[in-house]
């Protein structure tokens, strides 16, 4: 079969690691890139082996069936509307939209023309979580009847040229940055949320940069950087959620579930692998065997040393397979909508002083099936 054929839109920080998921696969090819800044797109063409372009020459490519909308959040609705306008199935990085407001058009404009929307996060597709995910499934820990979620450091201001962006401005902050992967995880054991509730604050109202070249400046928070909050989902669990830039080290782990006969430890969801663990009733921990999952080894060696699975890409890879089997992608537009919702709730609920019902219809995304990578898409 032959590859279909990607284009990708921004090609900024996060572009190096789908470009790099994308040489791995057989079953896409990135034919061309484009930025508003031609000179970073051509640099990276040249790294990755693909071709720079302008964007109305990407949007105008009959060839090319999947646009990835890799820009920034607050301009995701304007591109991905010229996108879908051009004829193109459209993949977004997260979130959807910078705003909840903004989705509803643009997934009314995919139904509308017959496009696949579909957006990141993809880590609920590695290994580690589809494995535990099947033990979930099989009732090794009984219904899930609650958990808890953390996320929480000091703030990753460090990590960006210009950090104000979508860390401590109006549409950033932990929820946004980091929520998507944690309620996606979620979602991916539990289904759908049903309602949520929380208190936000903002702590630490000023922040002194701590690296690079805005080093030293100073930056007024905007935004809540400590939400604890509680989700309730459709099948009654109760999960307790913190996300803070507050926190200078914890003893919390990333995610529990809470079942009626053991309880699950889940790995990080920024990640595709790792090891989960599983308890049978007040019993030891015992690590879950992810071997017999795809995209769940470790193939890349972080900044930091330590060895983690880096397969973002498969969810484009799965969109790519599911247009050609016609059948649903697992990483769609309504789970990327539904997810926003319930982010932007904790706030509301903080701020409204009462719980958020979520209305956007969200299906628990069909499990990936064992066997080896990207065979496991070709049906
Ligand atoms: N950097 C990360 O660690 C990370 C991780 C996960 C997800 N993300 C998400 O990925 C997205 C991009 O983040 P990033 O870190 O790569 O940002 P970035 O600023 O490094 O890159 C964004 C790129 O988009 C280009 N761009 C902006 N507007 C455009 C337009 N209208 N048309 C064409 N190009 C345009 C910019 O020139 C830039 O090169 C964001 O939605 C972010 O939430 C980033």
């Amino acid at each position: 079969m032959e590859p279909v054929k990607i284009g990708i839109i921004g090609t900024g920080n996060i572009s190096d690691w789908y470009l790099r998921g994308a040489a791995r696969s057989n079953l896409i090819k990135v034919k061309a890139i484009a930025d508003i800044r031609l000179d970073v797109a051509r640099a990276k063409a040249e790294t990755f082996g693909t071709q720079a372009v302008t964007v109305e020459d990407l949007l105008a490519d009959p060839e090319i069936e999947i646009v990835m909308n890799l820009t920034l959040p607050m301009v995701h609705a304007e591109v991905s509307r010229r996108i879908l306008e051009a004829g193109k199935h459209v993949y977004v990085e997260k979130p959807i939209t910078a705003t909840f407001a903004e989705a509803g058009p643009i997934l009314k404009l995919a139904r509308e023309k017959g496009l696949r929307i579909g957006g990141a996060p993809d880590t609920f597709l590695g290994g580690a979580h589809q494995a535990a995910r099947g033990l979930v499934d099989a009732g090794a820990i009984g219904r899930p009847v609650g958990g808890a979620v953390t996320f929480m450091t000091r703030s990753s201001a460090h990590r960006y040229a210009n950090p104000t962006f979508f860390i401590f401005k109006q549409g950033g902050g932990p929820m946004l940055d980091m929520g998507a992967y944690y309620i996606t995880q979620l979602i991916n054991i539990m289904g759908p949320v049903k309602r949520v509730t929380a208190v936000s604050t903002n702590g630490i109202p000023r922040r002194e940069v701590i690296e690079g070249p805005l080093k030293g400046s100073v930056i007024d928070v905007e935004v809540p950087t400590f939400h604890n909050g509680a989700i309730q989902f459709a099948n009654g669990a109760n999960v307790a959620i913190s996300l803070s830039w507050e926190v200078h080290r914890h003893r919390r782990s990333h995610t529990e579930i809470y079942g009626t006969e053991g309880s699950l430890t889940m790995t990080d969801p920024n990640f595709f692998g790792g090891t989960p663990q599983i308890t049978r009733g007040n019993g030891d921990w015992t690590d879950i065997d992810t071997s017999a999952y795809a995209f769940g080894k470790p193939n890349r060696v972080m900044d930091d040393g330590r060895s983690e699975g880096d397969y973002r890409m498969i969810g484009v890879v799965d969109m790519a397979m599911a247009i050609r089997n016609n059948r649903p992608h697992r990483a769609n537009g309504d789970m990327c909508m539904h997810v926003l919702e319930v982010l932007e709730g904790f706030e509301r609920s903080s701020n409204e002083g009462r719980h958020i019902e979520i209305a956007t219809p969200c299906e628990r995304p069909a499990a990936v099936p064992k066997g080896t990578d990207e065979e496991v898409f070709t049906v």
